[in-house]
């Protein structure tokens, strides 16, 4: 499938089957995405939800976060997991507000100097708060990368994770960035979920390497040991 087509699907099936009313959409208040983005890096969104919703009425904005205790930052995210998250989130709210007046930046590569921001995190926020054109690459978008053009290398190889994040950037539209990245995300999510996808509803049943390989169970290659 071409570039093109590729990002034309995937925006028209992300605006008529994707996701639009989870609690981070809707808004281009970059404290409140980047709030969701970091606590989905390793948690599920059903769990993140109440979690979600609990510190936003706590710590409203990135000031109300910045100034608050570790310790009862540290309290709100109690149940989450992956600890050093909060730890990061509470001094990236600091940075924000003493290097930054308060207000994130819009461009990728300074979010990604940030404490607890990677990559894909960063070009998430970017995209979500700024419509930036930018790419992600988590272990969604890896899946649904390699199933439909049909890549056998493993991720977690160097190479290989050049490639896909080279072949990220070649899909990236021209313009509605939004729905494009989180059409990604809802169809690693809700479609080419790891085990037993729904290929019957995917828009990409038709020009997928991986399905018409029969391959599907053995993309993404899985790491050897
Ligand atoms: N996982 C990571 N970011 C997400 C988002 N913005 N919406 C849903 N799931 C996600």
């Amino acid at each position: 499938i071409s570039s093109i087509s590729f990002g034309e699907t995937l925006v028209a099936w992300q605006k008529r089957h994707g996701r639009h009313s989870l609690p981070w959409q809707n808004t281009r208040n970059a404290y409140r995405i980047w709030l969701s983005e970091i606590m989905l890096q390793q948690t599920q969104v059903a769990t993140v939800i109440p979690y979600y919703l609990r510190f936003l009425e706590r710590f409203p904005d990135v000031s109300a976060l910045a100034y608050a205790e570790q310790e009862e930052v540290m309290s709100y995210w109690s149940g989450l997991g992956y600890y050093s998250r909060a730890r990061n989130l509470h001094r990236c709210a600091q940075i924000i507000v003493e290097e930054y007046k308060g207000i994130f930046p819009s461009d990728p590569v300074l979010l990604e100097d940030l404490p607890g921001i990677g990559k894909s995190t960063a070009a998430a926020i970017a995209v979500f708060s700024s419509g930036v054109r930018a790419a992600i690459l988590d272990g969604n978008v890896v899946r649904v990368f390699s199933r439909i053009f049909g890549i056998a290398e493993q991720a977690s190889d160097k190479k290989a994770k050049e490639k896909l994040w080279q072949l990220a950037y070649e899909l990236l539209p021209e313009s509605d960035l939004e729905a494009y990245t989180q059409g990604l995300m809802d169809l690693g999510a809700t479609v080419c979920v790891r085990s037993r996808p729904d290929c019957s509803i995917c828009p990409f049943s038709t020009s997928c390497i991986a399905l018409a390989e029969n391959r599907i169970e053995e993309l993404p290659a899985k790491k050897t040991k």
